[in-house]
C-alpha cells in the first residue's frame, strides 16, 4: 500500500458507520453492523495479498487459477475490542491465524504496559493486520505494533473503524511503514482520550458493558 492512510469511503460501509455512532442503537445490533463493516474493511486491507497459480481442471480444460501464495496471514487483536473487527474478519478469512495482544496504561506513568502476548509463528513470512476498531491516542497501538515487530513481523497493516488525527500522527511517527486503513477519519480526541464524534467506548457498545 502507498498510502500511509487510507479511508474506505464505501457506501455501505459509511451507512453502517452512521448507524454504529447512534447512540441508542441496540447492543446486538451494534455487534452485527461492526460484523459486516469489518468483512467489507476485510477486502481493502487485504487487497495486496501475494498471488500464485495453481493447475486445476474445470470441467471442460486445464487452466492455471489463481490462488493465495504463502503463510497463512495473520490477524492480531488488540484486546478487548480488537475481537469485535477479529470475528467478521474471521468469517471473510476462516483460515487465517489468529494472536491477541492485551495492553493496560499504567496510570502512573500513562505508559501501555503488556498483559497478554500471544502470536501465531513465523509472523516474518506472514502478512499481519492488527485490528483495533479505535485509533485514538495511537499509543497502546503504536506499542502492540513494537511488540508485533519484535517478534518478526515485517509487513504490517493497522485496521481500525475509527481514526483521529492524533493516533494517525503518532503512528506514522512511530511506524510510518504500517499502512492504516479505517472507515472514517473523525475531527479530534477529547481530554479523556475519546474520539470526537466517534461512537463512545467501541469495547462497552459491542459487550453491553459499562
Ligand atoms: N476507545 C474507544 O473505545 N473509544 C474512543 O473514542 C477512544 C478509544
Amino acid at each position: 500500500m502507498k498510502e500511509h492512510l487510507t479511508v474506505v469511503k464505501h457506501p455501505l460501509i459509511q451507512h453502517k458507520l452512521t448507524l454504529m455512532r447512534e447512540k441508542d442503537t441496540s447492543t446486538a445490533v451494534f455487534r452485527q453492523l461492526l460484523r459486516e463493516i469489518s468483512q467489507l474493511l476485510a477486502y481493502e486491507v487485504t487487497y495486496e495479498l501475494d498471488m500464485t497459480t495453481r493447475r486445476i481442471e474445470t470441467p471442460l480444460q486445464e487452466m492455471d487459477a489463481p490462488v493465495l501464495a504463502g503463510r497463512k496471514l495473520a490477524l492480531i487483536s488488540i484486546l478487548r475490542a480488537g475481537n469485535g473487527l477479529l470475528d467478521g474478519m474471521l468469517e471473510l478469512i476462516p483460515s487465517a491465524r489468529v494472536g491477541f495482544v492485551g495492553l493496560y496504561r499504567d496510570e502512573k506513568t500513562l505508559k501501555p504496559v503488556q498483559y497478554y502476548f500471544k502470536v501465531p509463528d513465523y509472523l516474518d513470512e506472514r502478512m499481519v493486520i492488527v485490528v483495533d476498531p479505535m485509533l485514538a491516542t495511537g499509543n497502546s497501538s503504536a506499542a502492540a505494533v513494537d511488540l508485533l515487530k519484535q517478534s518478526g513481523a515485517k509487513n504490517i497493516r493497522f485496521l481500525c473503524l475509527l481514526a483521529a488525527p492524533e493516533g494517525v500522527a503518532r503512528m506514522k511517527e512511530a511506524h510510518p511503514d504500517v499502512p492504516i486503513v479505517t472507515a472514517a477519519l473523525d475531527e479530534r480526541l477529547n481530554d479523556k482520550g475519546y474520539i470526537l464524534p466517534g461512537l463512545g467506548d467501541a469495547g462497552d457498545r459491542m459487550y453491553g458493558t459499562k
